[in-house]
């Protein structure tokens, strides 16, 4: 097991009515407020309304329009209203892309020049702006972590920032908000939450025990749950259950002892780059071609583990289990409605070799992953989901 650091300063408030509490939370920081929401889904809901109430002592300035995958030119907006009219505190209401530009806007309000630099180059990250969250879909883990994935529109990149500056003072996480989530965003952030799972479960260090058990009940949470919240919208363990899951498949909890670069998901922020495409539904698409890709005598045996212990396989041959489970994955993606190859989400092989290249230049998936990729194996992998 290694050694490591686990540091979640992030105030979590869980439960139905815990929005209730944002006053006080939030009078600490003071009374001016911008609040960054998406496209329409918190007014449709009745949630903005409900904010709107809550907070009335305060002032509130809007940021509304950010869009999945969210856009510098969102973040630049964000920051101008910061300086303008001197914000005191950021209120996200959403998901991973809401957070994230906020993070990105709580930290550009203290930096003179463009906050794309600050996407670029975390060390010139010195300051940010409280943010408090009020999650409205159980995906990214965003809530409780201090990283954010901020996309350039006019250079295709799709790039992590990260700084404990940017931690989440306070979330609100009230399962009864996922309610009004359609089905496709509901597999795709049980897809994302699973990846996050798995990227960390397989790593080069597997003697952290605690924490592979961890993060199987974690999986076997998803796998129980989303069926469910799929059946039956408004059912609030499976809601609730999934909205934990979210929370500590990336607050680091997950990778406590273990260690090492991602694999599918810098492959995947190179897919949602060059074509937008929800990001759990394009690691549904690689997660199990990256499985079937480096599965060999070295890692046999960590898959049948995984089959066994998540997917109760029983074969004894590791090499069947582990196929075994990489089947089991593959379908259950789809058995929630998620899209298993490249071309049900209108991507070709015309960017692929950009693509590939640009993976293994931003992120360590060629020397520090599970097993180490090159540019020709990420290739190889994207045609295999040509489908
Ligand atoms: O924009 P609105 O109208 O609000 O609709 C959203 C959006 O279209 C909708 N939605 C959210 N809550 C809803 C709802 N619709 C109805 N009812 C509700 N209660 O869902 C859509 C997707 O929202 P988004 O915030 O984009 O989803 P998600 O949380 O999956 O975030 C995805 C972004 O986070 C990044 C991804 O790459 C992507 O850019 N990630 C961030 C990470 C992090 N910060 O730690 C890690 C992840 O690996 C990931 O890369
Ligand atoms: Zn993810």
């Amino acid at each position: 097991m290694n050694n490591f650091r686990f540091y979640a300063p992030t105030d979590i408030r869980f439960g139905k009515g815990q929005a209730d509490c944002l006053p006080e939370e939030l009078e600490k920081y003071g009374k001016r407020i911008l609040m960054v929401y998406g496209g329409g889904s918190v007014k449709r809901s009745g949630l903005y309304d409900r904010l709107q109430e809550l907070l009335k002592e305060f002032e509130i300035f809007e940021l509304p329009g950010i869009e999945p995958n969210p856009k510098i030119t969102s973040v630049r907006k964000g920051v101008e209203i910061c300086k303008k009219e001197q914000i005191d505190v950021i209120l996200a209401v959403g998901g991973g892309s809401c957070i994230d530009a906020s993070k990105n806007i709580a930290c550009g309000a203290f930096y003179e020049d463009d906050p794309w630099d600050l996407v670029l180059d975390r060390t010139k990250i010195t300051k940010a702006l409280p943010l408090a969250v009020v999650l409205t879909i159980c995906a990214t883990g965003s809530e409780m972590n201090n990283g954010a994935v901020i996309s350039n529109e006019e250079t295709n990149e799709k790039l992590e920032m990260g700084a404990d500056v940017l931690y989440p003072k306070i979330s609100i996480c009230d399962p009864t908000y996922l309610y009004t989530l359609p089905p496709a965003q509901t597999a795709a952030g049980t897809a994302d939450i699973m990846s996050h799972v798995l990227e960390q479960y397989f790593q080069p260090c597997d003697t952290a025990w605690l924490t592979d058990r961890l993060s199987e009940e974690v999986l076997k949470t998803c796998i129980r749950y989303c069926p469910v919240a799929l059946e039956e919208p408004e059912n609030y363990e499976a809601r609730a259950n999934l909205m934990w899951a979210s929370t500590l498949g990336l607050n680091h909890i997950l990778t406590a002892g273990k260690g090492g670069a991602w694999s599918c998901h810098p492959m995947e922020h190179q897919l949602s780059a060059f074509y937008d495409i929800t990001h759990g539904a394009g690691l549904a698409i690689l997660t199990p071609a990256w499985m079937r890709y480096v599965l060999c005598d070295r890692t046999a045996g960590r898959f049948a583990l995984y089959a066994r212990q998540v997917w109760d396989v029983e074969a004894e041959d590791d090499y069947q289990a582990a196929e075994e489970g990489i089947c089991c994955t593959e379908s259950f993606f789809r058995k929630i409605g998620l899209p298993s190859t490249l071309s049900e989400v209108g991507i070709g092989r015309e960017h692929f070799r950009e693509m590939a290249e640009k993976a293994v230049e931003v992120s360590g998936i060629a020397a520090r992953s599970y097993f180490h990729l090159g540019a020709e194996d990420i290739i190889k992998i994207f045609e295999s989901c040509l489908g």
